[in-house]
Order: C-alpha cells, then structure tokens, then sequence
C-alpha cells in the first residue's frame, strides 16, 4: 500500500529513487548563496532574486531549471556534481519557481 504511493508519487514527479532520496534543498542554498549570487545581484541589485521572479524570465518549467542550473554552473567553473546542480535546483524551484509539483519541501 505505501510502496504503491510511493511508485505512484515518483512516476507523477518523474523522479528516480536515488535522486528523491538523496535531493537537499537547504545544501541547494548554501551553494546558490556562495556562487551564483553575485552576478545575478550585479544585473538586478538586492539579492540578485528578482532574476528569478522577472516577468520575462526563461524558465518555465523545472526540466529548464535542470538545464539552466548546469549552464550557469559550468560558466562558473563550480565544480559541483550533478548532486550539488540538482539540490541548487531544487532549491531555487521550492523558493521561487514554485511549479506545481515541487519535489522537496522549502527550506526553512
Ligand atoms: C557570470 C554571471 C552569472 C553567474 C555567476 C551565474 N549566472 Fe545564472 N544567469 C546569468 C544570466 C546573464 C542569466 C540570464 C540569461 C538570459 O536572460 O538569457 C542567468 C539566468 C539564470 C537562471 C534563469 C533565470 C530565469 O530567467 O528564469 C537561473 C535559474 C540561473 N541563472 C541559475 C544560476 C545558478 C544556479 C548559478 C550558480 C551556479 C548562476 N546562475 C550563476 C548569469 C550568471
């Protein structure tokens, strides 16, 4: 019964095992804040968010997010893992792209 919700809950989130088992959005946000806030902040001021939250922003959905958090990343020679891009991303969608099946719940 609990293994049937949570198959079911990975096929709706389209996620594997592992990376639901292993995503960390709070590791996400300790990394985004040391690398990438900068030049985002340079371009938008404050905290550099609003790059996420413009009204013409380009990511729309979260497989854009994957892709533009390994973009951004590889520019920035951070060195990190898929591991270290994927907690980044499920931060920045918990916290500010919100789409409508966030994957892990919001850092506190
Ligand atoms: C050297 C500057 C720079 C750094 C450092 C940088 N970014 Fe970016 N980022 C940009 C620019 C420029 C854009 C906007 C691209 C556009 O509008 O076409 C962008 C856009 C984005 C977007 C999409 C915003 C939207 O419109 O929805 C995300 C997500 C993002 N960056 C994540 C990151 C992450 C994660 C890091 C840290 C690894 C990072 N960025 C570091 C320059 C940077």
């Amino acid at each position: 019964m609990r293994l049937t919700a949570i198959l079911l809950l990975l096929t709706v989130t389209g996620m594997s095992i592992p990376a639901f088992a292993d995503v960390d959005a709070t590791k996400g946000k300790v990394l985004h804040d040391r690398k990438c806030v900068s030049c985002h902040a340079e371009r938008f001021g404050g905290d550099g968010s609003k790059m996420y939250q413009r009204p013409d922003r380009i990511v729309h959905d979260r497989d854009a997010l994957d892709q533009r958090v390994a973009t951004c990343s590889a520019m920035t020679h951070t060195g990190w893992f898929p591991d270290d891009e994927e907690n980044v991303a499920a931060y920045l969608a918990t916290r500010y792209y919100k789409f409508s099946q966030p994957v892990v719940p919001a850092p506190r």
